[in-house]
């Protein structure tokens, strides 16, 4: 019995990293993929480690990722790394993790660039310690003319924040008279949030089994395919992430329209 992939059961098992890579079809790789990269915590509590060591780990894995969806020819890779309700954890929590973009960035550099991989920033970042900052402002002034995949990262970020600095950008358009009530459109919205370079994700993943949004993308997730893992980000596997890919594109996208359109 094959699968709608083509594959096997026992040989899927068997197959190597490249084996599955290469059976995928390139016509349908996610062009966006999103991450919501939760159960860093429940990682270094099972290890009876501190929840930063998790975070650490979660950090080092972000790399990982990273090679593997730009390998399989991922277009934007959108990445949950800290939530405008992030601030509510204890301060030292909050601190090691406005450590990471630094730590991440400086070593990683040389190999985006390698990768022709640009970084990007979803977020308000002017409310972020000084040194998150300068690291973020670094990395996406040295990449910024690589044409490759783009590594976006959700730092502050808070989706229902973005509506409300979205609806207050549109009223002064409106009150400023460069735009017409009666002109406002679902692309008005769109090109008014900080995604609006980007196109709408086509896979949001979450890992560690939380079945919720979190505030994450929720306009530009309106028809996106969900995928849930119970594993936890510090351990999400290339293998994991090929599975996620390999569901979608075994679904049926109808964005509202019937089978086969
Ligand atoms: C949620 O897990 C995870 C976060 C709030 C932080 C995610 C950040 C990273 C994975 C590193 C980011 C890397 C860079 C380069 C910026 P949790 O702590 O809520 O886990 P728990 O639910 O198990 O406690």
């Amino acid at each position: 019995m094959l699968d709608k992939l083509g594959w096997r059961k026992t040989d899927k098992q068997n197959a190597t990293l490249e084996d599955r890579m290469q059976k995928l079809d390139p016509n349908s790789v996610p062009q966006h993929i999103a991450i919501i990269m939760d159960g860093n915590g429940r990682w270094a509590q099972k290890r009876a480690l501190p929840r930063v060591a998790g975070h650490h780990e979660g950090m080092k894995n972000v790399r990982t990722i990273t090679r593997c969806a730009n390998k399989i020819g991922v277009r934007v890779l959108t990445l949950y790394a800290f939530s405008t309700e992030n601030w509510k954890r204890p301060r030292k929590e909050v601190e090691f993790l406005m450590r990471l973009p630094e730590e991440f960035l400086t070593s990683f550099l040389p190999e985006l660039m390698e990768l022709n991989i640009r970084v990007s920033l979803i977020g308000e970042m002017d409310s972020l310690p000084g040194h998150t900052q300068k690291a973020i402002q670094n990395a996406m002034d040295t990449t910024k003319d690589n044409t490759g995949m783009v590594l976006n990262f959700a730092m502050n970020y808070g989706s229902r924040r973005e509506v409300v600095l979205s609806v207050k950008e549109i009223v002064a358009q409106v009150q400023n008279g460069t735009l017409s009530l009666d002109d406002i459109s679902e692309e008005t919205i769109s090109s008014n949030l900080m995604t609006a370079a980007l196109p709408d994700p086509d896979l949001l993943i979450r890992t560690s089994g939380e079945l919720r949004l979190s505030n994450f993308l929720l306009w530009q997730l309106a028809y996106s395919e969900f995928w849930f893992t119970d594993v936890h980000w510090p351990e999400f596997s290339e293998g994991n992430l090929l599975e996620a890919v390999e569901s979608y594109q075994s679904r049926n996208r109808r964005y509202g329209g019937l089978k086969g359109e």
